[in-house]
């Protein structure tokens, strides 16, 4: 008789499992033991995780670390073994390699870092397999924990570059279908902003929303290659353990599952990704297109729509819609804006609901005003008169008196450069954040008001300034959308209201606070400096092409090497932290 409980006997079997499943078709995955841990390499990865990862996932492995508060999502809680980004079944284990590639690319979206630019193969390797010994409910060890690696098919189009383009619109429609029937809108919401449902939880209790599939670099599995469409198919075969994400690998075929990556895929727009920040690289010049007679005060209008609406188009001076056809009319880019909490006062824990917003602007010489699209996407709104949200341009009051590259303080102004901003604040009318989002979208209860600010403490609304206008608001499957209207000239008896020149290069920044999330005064999202220009009706594109670059450079300098330093500081002492912005 034989006792199957027999360890050895068992490895035999798990073996010829093994082997076995080496000859079965494709579609059925290959059960085999999990990755043991490699007892040579825990001293070296010892070392590395007191160094590096004990500030955020805790010395027992628990999630615990000294930064952990601060941080959404708080750090894996390792003693569990549970482990989102796999290529094992629901429920698995991950294999090694996943767990290496985790490390190396880091999970956008959340504050885990990507390792591979601050350590090497080795300390790699080592520290996952110390990693691995934090798990205490599991046993890498045990062999009879067995794990399935899925079978994911392969790219039926063979789409390949940064941006993976070129997946026929028919896939792309199939997978649309595919969506609708499974229902992913009950969590990511009618356009994928992730705006389905905000009451899940994750399993260790803390509340999770669904990812917004039109930022795809903050996908947590996103392995540093937002638009391929392979993560997408990995994450609906094996699901995201610890979280409401399930698998799909019954309800949809291989096949259809490609479709349905396409299709999710195809929503979020090409922007060039910044390898160390992970996110797209900042528009930092907002060029205000001339518009021949009054600007439309329609958001729908054509004239407010961007070719970025078209994921295929990847670099908007090369798209067709730039010129707007007959009337010869440039329209307006989409500029993406990226936002960071303010929290240089107050409290440190705090983090904003929204990292980036969508700028486009028009102005018009017969109407002599400007016109700023201010979009965002967030997933529920606030219910409260006490805590509206809100959205807002900053200008410095006084641009006739800034020299060179002088600018305000970005965060409110200082008492010799003040600022003025424009603000809309807002509630959505007959808004319940649990119904099914609204196919039409929200009406705003939207006003706009003027502040001066001197500097923190020194923030006054002015209280008869009337200028600025919201002239056209909605909240619509997630989305926030503004258009502001102001007169490029006013009265401006103090002097603290921006007068806006054509042709020239004005500092503009932006700042955004989720009511839901409580944001109010000084919590906030916020922008560094921008600028913007009111372009003349006729291009001159080769005088503009050298200044343009030469103002994009040092914005982009300023802020790049900012980014840089502060990500390689925080990680390099394993520390996430939200510094300072520059100034
Ligand atoms: C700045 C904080 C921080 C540091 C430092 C950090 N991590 Fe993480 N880590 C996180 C967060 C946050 C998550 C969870 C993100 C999520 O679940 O969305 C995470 C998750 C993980 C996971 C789970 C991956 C999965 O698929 O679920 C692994 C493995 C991991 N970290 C390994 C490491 C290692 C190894 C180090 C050190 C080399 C390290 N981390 C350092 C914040 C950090
Ligand atoms: C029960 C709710 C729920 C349903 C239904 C659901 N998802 Fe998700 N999904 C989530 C949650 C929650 C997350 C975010 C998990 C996290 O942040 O760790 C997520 C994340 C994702 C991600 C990002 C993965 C990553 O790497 O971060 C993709 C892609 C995704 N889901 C696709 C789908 C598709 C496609 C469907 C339908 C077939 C679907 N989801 C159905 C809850 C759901």
């Amino acid at each position: 008789m034989i006792n199957i409980e027999q360890k050895g006997v068992k490895r035999l079997l798990v073996l010829l499992a093994v082997t076995a499943s080496l000859l079965l078709p494709a579609g059925v995955f290959a059960a085999q033991p999990p990755d043991a841990v490699k007892q040579d390499k825990l001293e070296l990865g010892k070392k590395v995780y007191f160094k590096r990862c004990v500030w955020c996932h805790g010395v027992q492995g628990a999630g615990d670390g000294p930064s952990a508060d601060r941080l959404f999502t708080r750090p894996r809680n390792f003693t569990q073994g549970t482990f989102k980004i796999r290529t094992t079944d629901s429920g698995e284990l991950p294999l090694e390699a996943d767990l290496i590639t985790t490390v190396k690319n880091g999970l956008p979206g959340s504050a885990m870092p990507a390792w591979g630019e601050f350590l090497n193969e080795e300390e790699i390797v080592s520290v996952v397999n110390f990693v691995k010994t934090l798990v205490q409910d599991r046993d890498f060890n045990d062999a009879e924990d067995e794990v399935n690696v899925q079978d994911f098919g392969s790219n039926p189009w063979n789409t390949t570059g940064p941006y993976h383009l070129g997946v026929p619109q028919e896939a792309i429609d199939q997978g649309k279908e595919i969506f609708t029937k499974n229902k992913c809108w009950e969590c990511h919401g009618g356009e994928g902003r992730g705006d389905g449902n905000p009451t899940m939880k994750d399993d260790w209790g803390f509340p999770i929303v669904a990812a917004d599939w039109r930022q795809c670099w903050n996908f947590r599995g996103s392995r540093r290659d937002p638009f391929n469409p392979f993560n997408i198919v990995r994450t609906i075969s094996t699901g995201l353990n610890g979280t409401p994400m399930p698998n799909f690998r019954e309800q949809i075929t291989i096949e259809d599952r490609w479709k349905l990556a396409a299709f999710v895929n195809s929503l979020c727009p090409r922007k060039k990704i910044d390898r160390l920040t992970n996110k797209p690289i900042n528009d930092f010049l907002i060029s205000s297109e001339n518009t021949l007679g009054p600007v439309a005060k329609d958001m729908d209008d054509p004239m407010w729509s961007t070719p970025f609406d078209d994921p295929k188009v990847t670099k908007w001076e090369d798209s067709e819609e730039y010129k707007g056809g007959e009337t010869f009319q440039f329209r307006p880019r989409r500029n993406y804006v990226a936002l960071a909490g303010q929290i240089t006062r107050g409290d440190r824990n705090f983090r904003p609901m929204v990292d980036n917003l969508w700028v486009t602007s028009r102005w018009s010489e017969e109407e002599k005003a400007v016109y700023f699209l201010v979009e965002y996407h967030l997933r529920f709104l606030s219910q409260d008169p006490e805590n509206k949200d809100a959205v807002a341009i900053q200008w410095p009051a006084k641009l006739q008196d800034l020299f060179g590259a002088e600018k305000p303080y970005f965060i409110f102004g200082d008492s010799k450069k003040p600022v003025h901003l424009w603000r809309a604040k807002f509630l959505a009318k007959d808004y319940d954040p649990t119904n099914a989002p609204k196919e039409d979208g929200y009406q705003l209860d939207i006003s706009a008001d003027e502040v001066n600010g001197t500097g923190f403490d020194a923030v006054k609304v002015r209280e008869d300034a009337n200028e600025v206008e919201v002239v056209d608001s909605e909240y619509k499957q997630g989305m926030v959308r503004v258009l502001f209207k102001r007169t490029l000239t006013t009265e401006n008896a103090d002097g603290n209201e921006v007068q806006l020149e054509t042709e020239k290069f004005m500092p503009v920044s932006f700042m955004q606070w989720s009511g839901r999330n409580k944001e109010k005064d000084e919590h906030m999202a916020i922008s560094t400096w921008y600028y913007t220009i009111l372009k003349p009706s006729i291009p001159n594109s080769i005088y503009y092409n050298a200044v343009i670059m030469g103002v994009v450079f040092a914005g982009l300098q300023g802020w790049l090497v900012w980014m840089t330093k502060r990500t390689k500081k925080m990680y390099s002492s394993g520390k996430a932290r939200q510094d300072e912005l520059p100034l």
